[in-house]
């Protein structure tokens, strides 16, 4: 199988996720000239949000920075037809981008990433490098500690007690128990200190709740990322297949046809 088979595109083009990402791009304000960085760019579902608010005026301007050449590919697929704006793109770590942007921008997005983001204090400084000052940082993640209304919880242990028993039973196999980054999670409350330990003005700090569908949930369970955290170790196809089966049992034993999630939605301004 082809990375892209296990790219995040397809969960990128739910309704329900425009939705959560579209309420971000709102609240941060963004302005029809403006140069925009979209860190983790991803398939470019962000990209296209940002141009629709900055084009239309001369110096209109997007960097994506991803570090998967893939997502980058896909990126720039989604918005080749873009017109009235300039659209880059750069292969870098979010932690390392102002070396390959070489230039203070008005906006820093981050949608669905920052929680994969080991040593956030050094994100933060590159974002404040990266950013004119007064200039906008606007981020979201489902993956933060409060991301689970309580009544889901149980929803995910029996997806993920399925899971390991399909993989002992068929294949004979169990996870490593280290966790990966994106599922060591910072609660909002952790969030907002460091960035006023970094200085930053916060203008919004809000739960915003979103929802994901079924479908929406099969495609995370094809997306190489959620895969390894949700099953590390496991080889990425077992681990898929497991997934997409265990999920698809549980929503039908559970008789629901969205899971509800929290979105932790953060725009604040450098000093
Ligand atoms: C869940 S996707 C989100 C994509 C897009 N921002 C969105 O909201 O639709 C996360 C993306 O982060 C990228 N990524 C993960 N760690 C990164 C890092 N340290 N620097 C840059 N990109 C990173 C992955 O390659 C992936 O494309």
């Amino acid at each position: 199988m082809s990375s892209e088979e296990y790219s995040f595109k397809a969960f990128s083009e739910h309704a329900f996720y425009h939705k959560v990402n579209e309420a971000l791009v709102d609240r941060a304000h963004l302005k029809r000239g403006w140069t925009v960085v979209d860190v983790a760019c991803g398939s470019g579902a962000i990209t296209e949000l940002i141009l629709e608010k900055i084009r239309g005026a001369r110096e209109a301007m997007v960097i994506g920075v991803d570090l998967s050449a893939t997502a980058l590919r896909e990126a720039a697929e989604k918005v080749a037809g873009a017109r009235d704006a300039v659209v880059e793109f750069v292969q870098s770590r979010a932690e390392e981008m102002s070396a390959s942007i070489k230039r203070a921008v008005d906006a820093v997005v981050f949608c669905n990433g920052i929680h994969y983001i080991e040593d956030k204090k050094a994100l933060l400084e590159e974002v404040h490098r990266t950013l004119k000052p007064g200039g906008v940082f606007a981020f979201n993640t489902a993956f933060f500690e409060g991301a689970l209304p309580p009544e889901t919880l149980k929803y995910y242990r029996r997806w993920m007690m399925k899971a390991l028993r399909k993989l002992k039973k068929q294949y004979n196999l169990r996870p490593e128990h280290s966790k990966v980054e994106s599922r060591k999670q910072l609660t909002a409350d952790e969030y907002r200190a460091l960035l006023q330990s970094k200085g930053f003005e916060i203008k919004i700090h809000e739960i915003y709740p979103g929802e994901v569908t079924k479908q929406g949930w099969i495609d995370l369970s094809r997306f190489s990322d959620f895969i390894a955290g949700a099953l590390p170790g496991i080889p990425i196809e077992t681990a898929s297949e497991v997934l997409v089966e265990s999920l698809r049992e549980t929503f039908d034993e559970l008789e629901l046809t969205v899971w509800p999630r929290n979105w932790l939605t953060v725009v604040a301004a450098r000093p």
